[in-house]
């Protein structure tokens, strides 16, 4: 019978076997697949494992900086690569999803490639491939895993140089949890959401800017705080907010108002390819659409996504 704790073991010990003394490079995304892998490929090779971080600018507020100090915590030699600017002028002015998906597949690589350049004598690339993603390695809208999506998205010669590591390609995403749960993983890693590797991109529907960035992210906080608070964020398979480009009218005090409107999305799923809209309680929503009118300036009305997948996708884009 297959435990966690045997998994890890056999794993460490082939993974000594196969990199020896070789150095390995792995960009971390602040998901679980990731996280494992290199804490997997940590206890086998500790610092010859070089971990890349990239601030894509469009992650969730504050999440850089809270799971850089995570990985530092897990004695990760991992290193944390500002990259926001060259992503938003990349995005600037595209509107396109699949646009906007291969522009910030572009510029990951090239920061990734730039980065993993600075490891001398670097023989192995580390992956968090988990075996759904080896079956369907593109999904429907695109690629689905971080590294290994932008990995398809540009041809990459320099990358070829490198043999490719991936101790959790025979993983389901509940067994690579309880891996994790064995090896300690920070709870806030263990049990994140599924993220989109374009992050908040593809939920700002229209162009990005970084002052709508600033403003999903203060949305979505709110929306998942509340979540968490209320012992809901395990009871949903992925939340989020959209934000439209479309505004409203308004009223505050004696003024109109003339402002954005944002979408919340919570779905219930076992595996992303079907989801159902999660049936969160009236309560809940209309404590967290009133939380996010009164404190997010620009936003003045919040609907909910009713929709399930199929036909309707979980992202908006
Ligand atoms: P959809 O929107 O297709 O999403 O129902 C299914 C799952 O995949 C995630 N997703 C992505 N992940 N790159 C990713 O790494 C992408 O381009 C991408 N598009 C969607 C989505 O968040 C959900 O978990």
């Amino acid at each position: 019978d297959w435990t966690p704790d045997q998994f890890v073991q056999t794993t460490v010990d082939d993974l000594k076997k196969q990199i020896g003394d070789d150095k390995v490079i792995l960009g971390l995304s602040g998901g679980v697949d990731s996280s494992v892998a290199a804490m997997l490929i940590h206890q086998a090779i500790g610092q010859n494992l070089y971990c890349i971080f990239v601030d894509n600018g469009l992650l969730r507020k504050d999440e850089f900086e809270s799971v850089l100090e995570s990985y530092k915590h897990m004695g990760l030699n991992v290193k944390g690569v500002d990259a926001k600017q060259r992503f938003y002028d990349a995005l600037n002015g595209l509107t396109d999803p699949e646009a906007k998906r291969k522009a910030i597949g572009k510029v990951f690589v090239d920061v990734f490639d730039a980065e993993s350049h600075l490891v001398e004598n670097a023989k192995w690339l580390a992956q968090g491939t988990i075996y759904p993603d080896v079956i369907e390695s593109v999904s429907v809208k695109g690629p689905s895993a971080t590294i290994k999506s932008h990995h398809n998205v540009g041809g990459l010669p320099d990358f070829m140089k490198l043999k490719v590591v991936e101790p959790l390609k025979t993983l389901f995403k509940d067994e690579v949890r309880l891996v994790g749960k064995t090896l300690h993983l920070d709870e806030n890693i263990l049990n994140r959401h599924p993220f989109p590797g374009p992050g908040l991109a593809i939920r700002i529907l229209g162009d990005i800017t970084p002052e709508k960035v600033a403003i999903l992210q203060e949305v979505d906080h709110i929306f998942i705080s509340n979540l968490k608070k209320s012992g809901l964020y395990n009871e949903v398979w992925q939340a989020g907010a959209m934000l439209l480009p479309v505004q409203s009218v308004g009223v505050m005090g004696d003024e109109r108002t003339y402002e954005r409107v944002v979408a919340l999305r919570a779905v219930t799923s076992v595996d992303g390819m079907t989801a159902d809209w999660a049936h969160l309680p009236y309560e809940f929503l209309a404590d967290v659409s009133n939380e996010i009118i009164n404190k997010v300036k620009g936003v003045n009305r919040v609907v909910y996504d009713i929709s399930s997948k199929p036909p309707a996708t979980i992202e908006w884009e």
